[in-house]
């Protein structure tokens, strides 16, 4: 949440910001700003959007070196006084923040009682306690370094000082943070994306790490002041990857990009004898465990709740899936040789990875599993699985869902496998066919958007239904709904409706009920029966074989264990459409960011 970038070197640097932030919005989009510096520092910010900020820059000023900031506001309100970059009170020093401060208001009461705050943000202390630091120590480095020390909670900093234009001031803990490598400029930013327009070699830092950026130099130094060498990594990212191209929006595009997702993950998964390709550490790791907890959150979760059917039925491995931002207070009693599984679209999300640092603590081996392979959760476990979908720019996740589902299935064969057990499913012949039925999907856009208009035109709320694995899609539908049209929608389990959720319908409420099913097909359309007889405008999703006359929508058939994977695509379009006609902002839902890096 959040982004950051801040560049030096000889070109002007406003439209190198601005168009850094613009790639950087999908991570906040409250307000935003840029400072450069030229003889005096030049602060331009807004509430809004990137676009609106673009308007308030002004054309005439020119500078090489700036920093810039898209906000996801923690502490204070969406406000121009509140977006970054903050100023000293002498405006001697201006910062960017990516992170939440926790102790702030312990370092404000020890070192900043005579200082009047402009914001109400944590941000502001650093880059006052840098300078009463710095009129103490008569040295910005010092004074830089010994203000982050005093520090507690997440961050990636840059500051920029008016009396020096040959200087950027870089810090990170827990927050993400690159440096950019170029001739005779380099650059900084909370991802390698907000870059790529200007090169693809890319430094990681580490926490806690501080760093002096210069032209022609990059000095990153530890707590200690040592200095830390890094060779750098080439970004795979193309920069077309991140453009819409004649897409109206990047969910739109995503959602269609899913069946090129899939075989892509068959072909990166399976070697030349058409067997599993998987790193044997992983397969040990996965053999020799006696029990899989998943972690993640949101969308993540949903996939982690289908991940769990799928090594349960195939592996046999009992696994718990937990909310990572419940585990550390709720922690389950561990079983002996526990592996954790960590899954993240983003590799960032601040509630899993202080799952991860917990259980890192108490000894117990992780796999992540991500769109990102050198995000802080990939590289601080210790083995990785990469989801290949591509970049997910769109806040609403579409395509990350169902790739992890295909790679959660991939491994859960593998173990089976390894563990020799005799399985009658071939994953990727299987992943095969998922893939053609979502072609026929995405091919099916108009009769999907019918049914949005037909059903979610005006309502306040409506209701996903489903059993078995249905229950768990359900849960996501609901999720891509409510997080993109702000209709209250809420995923149940058919079983449960009778016990308290069925008081909730009403003459009109739309329902979505999942059949895909064989073995609940009769009950779940029973439940529809009552909801129908309540009053309930349902909608029933089935599977071909199992479709009754008057379905409203039939996916083509696809293994029983892998229907998640298609039944959602209906789905995330008919959000899609809910939200395009109610005139929502489908790719930047209000109060969202796409990576939340703040617990
Ligand atoms: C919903 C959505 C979120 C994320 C969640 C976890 O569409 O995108 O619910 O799934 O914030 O993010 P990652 O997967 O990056 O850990």
């Amino acid at each position: 949440m959040c982004g950051i970038v801040g560049y030096i070197g000889q070109e002007d640097t406003k439209e190198i910001l601005l168009n850094g932030l613009e790639k950087l919005e999908y991570r906040g989009y409250d307000s935003a700003g840029i400072a450069t510096l030229n003889g005096g520092v030049n602060v331009s910010k807004v509430k809004g959007r990137i676009a609106t900020l673009r308007e308030a820059v002004d054309e005439n000023i020119h500078s090489t070196l700036g920093i810039g900031h898209t906000r996801w506001a923690t502490h204070g309100a969406p406000s121009e006084e509140n977006a970054h970059p903050h100023q000293s009170s002498t405006g001697r020093f201006t910062i960017v923040h990516n992170g939440v401060i926790e102790n702030y208001v312990d370092v404000r009461d020890e070192y900043l009682t005579d200082v009047e705050m402009k914001s109400e943000t944590d941000t502001e202390i650093i880059v006052q306690l840098i300078e009463v630091l710095n009129s103490e120590l008569q040295d910005v480095a010092a004074a830089f370094r010994k203000a982050v020390n005093l520090l507690s909670g997440s961050y990636a900093i840059a500051l920029i000082d008016a009396q020096d234009e040959e200087t950027i001031y870089v810090a990170k803990n827990k927050s993400p943070l690159l440096v950019g490598l170029g001739e005779d400029f380099n650059v900084v930013a909370s991802d390698s994306m907000a870059a790529l327009h200007v090169t693809d070699q890319f430094l990681e830092l580490m926490d806690k790490e501080t760093v002096t950026l210069r032209r022609n130099e990059v000095v990153i130094e530890d707590p200690n002041g040592e200095i830390m060498s890094r060779e750098p990594f080439t970004a795979e990212l193309d920069a077309t990857d991140i453009e819409k191209g004649t897409y109206p929006h990047f969910m739109l595009k995503e959602i269609d990009e899913q069946p090129f997702v899939i075989r892509k993950i068959i072909q990166k998964y399976q070697d030349e004898n058409d067997d599993i390709k998987l790193a044997p550490e992983i397969r040990e790791a996965m053999r020799n465990c006696d029990r899989i907890y998943i972690i993640a959150a949101g969308t993540s979760y949903h996939a982690g709740l289908l991940g769990k059917q799928f090594i349960e039925k195939l592996a046999n491995i009992p696994v718990e899936v937990h909310v990572a931002s419940e585990f550390s207070y709720n922690m389950p009693l561990l079983s002996e040789n526990p592996l954790f599984v960590y899954i993240s679209q983003s590799g960032e999300t601040a509630d899993s990875r202080s799952v991860l640092v917990q259980t890192k603590e108490l000894g117990h081996p992780a796999l992540t599993i991500t769109n990102v392979p050198g995000s802080t959760l990939s590289r601080e476990s210790d083995y990785t699985m990469h989801l290949h979908a591509g970049p997910e720019i769109a806040v609403a996740s579409t395509k990350a869902y169902t790739a992890q589902m295909a790679v959660l299935a991939i491994l859960a064969v593998d173990t089976a496998r390894a563990k020799d057990i005799k399985l009658d499913f071939d994953p990727m012949k299987e992943l095969g066919i998922v893939a053609n039925a979502m072609e026929a999907l995405t091919d099916q856009k108009e009769a999907i958007e019918d049914l949005a208009s037909e059903y979610l035109p005006t309502t306040r709320n409506c209701f996903f239904i489903g059993r078995g694995v249905d229950f768990y899609v359900g849960l996501e539908g609901s999720l891509k709904l409510k997080e993109i049209s702000y209709i209250q929608a809420e995923g149940f389990a058919g079983g449960e409706l009778k016990h308290g959720t069925i008081a909730l319908i009403e003459e009109g409420t739309p329902v979505v009920a999942l059949a895909t099913q064989e073995n609940v097909n009769y009950s779940i359309r029973g439940n529809v029966q009552e909801v129908e007889a309540r009053g309930a405008n349902s909608l029933i999703i089935s599977m071909k074989g199992l479709d009754k006359e008057g379905d409203a929508f039939v996916i083509p058939h696809v293994h029983d264990l892998l229907t998640p994977l298609v039944s959602v695509v209906p789905l995330q379009l008919i959000s899609y459409y809910a939200a395009l006609h109610r005139d929502c902002d489908v790719d930047k839902p209000r109060n969202l960011a796409k990576s939340v890096t703040v617990e």
